[in-house]
């Protein structure tokens, strides 16, 4: 099953590439929110795949064409993560595909076709990029720490938008990026470039593959009062373990809901 998902996250990763030139034809999901031709073609190729090689299995795919079986295994497809950066053609995107066991995810692939950084990880394999075993970073505090997020697509109706948290946690780290795709800013935390990434409103289709990346490289997952994370909880906090507790405890002095 691995190598299916390493197979096919290459195969839709060229797709992508292949289209970055090109004119896309956009469409609004929601007023920030874009999905291009680009993102359905990589679903369906994605899911094409997975029908054929494994019919019985249940697929959750982001842009909708998934299907629904009375089946223990569930893949989680992010068929193009980063879409508004795809768009404007900001070089920050990957495909993500993850696999379910009876809801524990038990495998993960994330793969990143501009730099071809191949992110794999299997439940007690350990995580790789491009063979190579993954650690997460030793940071030991916020203070020293370079961490990421990402904001709702909601962000202009919703208060409870991740504006209040991002402005508190920024004095207090030496730096907070939001590059624009969440499985990506997740494997980054799993190789150490990145020692932490909180984030709300995630789907199971962002966030499926690249946690089992971090759990693998000794990383730490939680929801944000520092409760057990599953892909279907939204309010996520990844990190190297060691600052962990630091950041749960700065997020829930500075939301305004929690959930
Ligand atoms: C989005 C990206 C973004 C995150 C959003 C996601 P999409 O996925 O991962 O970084 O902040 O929550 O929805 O729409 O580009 O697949
Ligand atoms: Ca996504
Ligand atoms: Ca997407």
């Amino acid at each position: 099953m691995l190598d299916f998902a390493i197979d096919t996250a290459r195969r839709a990763g060229a797709l992508l590439l292949a289209g970055l030139e090109r004119q896309h034809t956009l469409e609004l999901k929601s007023p920030f929110e874009l999905v291009t031709d680009v993102d359905h073609a990589s679903e369906a190729l994605i899911v094409t795949a997975i029908a054929q090689q494994f019919p019985y299995h249940t697929i959750v795919a982001e842009e909708g064409s998934g299907t629904q079986h009375d089946s223990p295994y569930t893949w989680l497809i992010d068929p193009l993560d980063g879409t508004n950066n795809y768009a404007h053609g900001f070089p920050f995107f990957c495909v993500s595909i993850g696999l379910l066991h009876d809801q524990t995810t038990i495998l993960g692939v994330v793969y990143d076709p501009l730099r071809n950084e191949l992110f794999t990880a299997e439940r007690g394999q350990g995580a790789h990029c491009n063979g190579r075993r993954l650690h997460v970073s030793t940071t030991p505090t916020l203070a020293n720490a370079l961490i990421s997020t990402g904001f709702p697509y909601d962000y202009d109706t919703n208060a409870d938008n991740n504006a209040r948290e991002f402005t508190a946690l920024h004095a207090h780290v030496q730096g907070i990026r939001r590059a624009g795709a969440a499985a990506l800013d997740l494997a980054y935390v799993a190789m150490g470039r990145l020692d932490a990434h909180w984030e709300l409103d995630l789907k199971p289709w962002d966030s499926g593959a690249a946690t089992l990346l971090v759990s693998e490289a000794g990383g730490c997952l939680s929801d944000w009062h520092g409760n057990p994370w599953t892909p279907w909880n939204d309010r996520l906090i990844a990190s190297n373990g060691r600052l962990h507790a630091e950041l749960i405890e700065a997020l829930q002095m500075n939301t305004p809901h929690q959930s």
